[in-house]
């Protein structure tokens, strides 16, 4: 059966800008993410530093921004040092987060020199969980100053003469979670992450600080942990982390396209309690969100798949899902809830990048191919452009057994002042049927159909392999029409998609 869904938008009602920033994603040493994943030495394609061409290409299609590095649960056990200095010298570690061995051959200098091939904005984390504020200034002297000090002449020394000046630096990771090494109560962690974030800012003050929020917003500790961190780190910092994985559960397709609601609430929350700290402590900055984590990720695998006892692989083949067509109409759906609130979500990282929970897979020596999940994102950074507007959405809601009765439409749209052009990111979160979706945009002024295109299939099953990651595509929707300042389009059910309007 077919519904009918509307859309109405105005110029005038800006969330905010659109931000490069949202479009961020994240490499950690996990599994086969750095190794034979940006870094394979071997491959036909690979620079002189070991980075393969043919990664970079396709990172460069997805339209990534910032990548956050290197970890992740890795961190909170990470040496930096290890990582710096002529390769024959650095030592193989044990990685307790992902029971590895880190042979360090790529360090804070590769992954600098490859942000710079990819044209990424490198976003550092520092171990909180082994560590302290002593080496989380070790490593900002490495990276940001000039020189004339022991760190500093280090990395000159190691050849690279000018400081890399990286400007957002993440404090620990997840130290919420009992998983984490290092792990630590809300209020442990808050002073350290104060002290840390206050001595960084002795060495530079325009740094832009992350605190760790919580690993998701089922934690025992969500809102209180918050509360803790934020009330003791507020003038210390500029932003406040939230993670976030969606996974289908028990075969319930209708809750896990609804994660976005989940997001959603997520987010409010975050904002009402950093809004609440700084109405009780008389602040008048505000701290915005920094979404550092999300994804789809089926979790439930991973137990099975780290290594046991004595067996500590290098770049073992761990948490390489792979993404069927309804998980990348969430990924799509989330990529809206995240624009949606870009007046207070700052940065954001699809996590991973390759091979690890990734929209980009690579086989050791061989072939680099796209998941299904590269398309709605790699379209959503490409074509949202200039200013979010809220949209005015009306549409019918479906039951779900985990929020309830959720809108089938989710949807949010930018337009860029300078050129008048308009994308609508839709999705049809229903099973059951069609949308026939129409939306005024008379307001916006004379506007014409630019392109239309809907990434869905009959069997939202079907998932990219190394073979074959272009059967399914995203294509164009022939039934989108623009006529008297009204767009429609049918949207079929489990989909995204992108309409643009010039
Ligand atoms: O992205 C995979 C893992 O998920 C990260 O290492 C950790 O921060 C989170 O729990």
């Amino acid at each position: 059966m077919t519904s009918t869904a509307s859309l109405t938008l105005d110029p005038a009602f800006v969330v905010g800008p659109v931000r490069r920033r949202t479009f961020g994603s994240f490499v950690e040493h996990l599994g086969r993410c750095v190794y034979t994943g940006i870094h394979d030495p071997e491959h036909p394609t690979a620079d002189a530093d070991g980075f393969r061409q043919d990664v970079i290409d396709l990172v460069k299609e997805l339209g990534v921004g910032t990548v956050r590095y290197p970890g992740g649960n890795f961190v909170s056990g990470y040496r930096w040092e290890d990582g710096v200095g002529p390769v024959e010298d650095r030592p193989r570690r044990l990685d307790l987060a992902w029971h590895s061995t880190d042979p360090n051959t790529v360090g804070v200098d590769e992954f600098m020199r490859w942000c710079e091939k990819a044209d990424i904005e490198p976003m550092m984390a520092v171990n909180l969980g082994t560590r302290g504020v002593q080496e989380a200034l070790d490593i900002l002297e490495y990276t940001n100053v000039v020189g004339g000090t022991h760190f500093a002449d280090l990395r000159r020394a190691h050849g690279r003469e000018e400081p890399y000046r990286i400007g957002m630096w993440c404090l620990g990771n997840e130290m919420d979670g009992p998983w984490q090494i290092g792990h630590k109560t809300a209020e442990e962690y808050a002073r350290l992450a104060k002290e840390t974030a206050n001595a960084m800012r002795m060495i530079d003050p325009g740094l832009e600080l992350v605190v760790c929020g919580s690993s998701n917003s089922s934690m025992p500790t969500f809102g209180a942990w918050e509360a803790t961190v934020l009330a003791e780190t507020y003038e210390n910092i500029d932003y406040i982390s939230a993670h976030a994985y969606y996974q289908e559960k028990d075969g319930d397709l209708a809750s896990f396209l609804a994660s976005a609601v989940d997001m959603d609430h997520f987010i409010s929350s975050v904002v009402a309690t950093a809004d609440y700290v700084r109405a009780v402590g008389r602040h008048s900055k505000r701290i915005n969100i920094s979404f550092d984590e999300w994804n789809v990720w089926y979790q439930d695998r991973v137990a099975t798949d780290l290594a046991k006892g004595d067996d500590w692989p290098v770049a073992p083949i761990i948490l390489e899902d792979k993404y069927n067509v309804a998980d990348a109409v969430v990924v799509g759906s989330l990529l809206i809830s995240l624009l949606r609130h870009t007046d207070r979500v700052h940065s954001a990282s699809l996590a991973q990048l390759v091979n690890v929970i990734a929209p980009i897979m690579t086989e050791p020596g061989g072939r680099v191919w796209k998941q299904t999940t590269f398309h709605p994102f790699s379209l959503t950074a490409k074509h949202a452009q200039g200013d979010v507007l809220q949209v005015a959405l009306d549409s019918p809601t479906h039951p779900t057994a985990k929020f309830g009765d959720v809108t089938s439409l989710d949807a949010v749209a930018t337009r860029d002042p300078e050129t008048g052009a308009v994308s609508v990111f839709a999705v049809n979160r229903s099973t059951e049927g069609p949308l026939e979706l129409t939306v005024s945009v008379a307001a916006l002024g004379e506007l014409g159909l630019v392109e239309a295109l809907t990434y869905t299939n009959d069997d939202h099953t079907w998932a990219a392999t190394a073979d074959d990651d272009s059967s399914v595509l995203p294509v164009a929707n022939a039934t989108a029409a623009v006529a008297d300042g009204v767009l429609t389009v049918t949207l079929p059910p489990v989909s995204w998609s992108v309409l643009r309007l010039g």
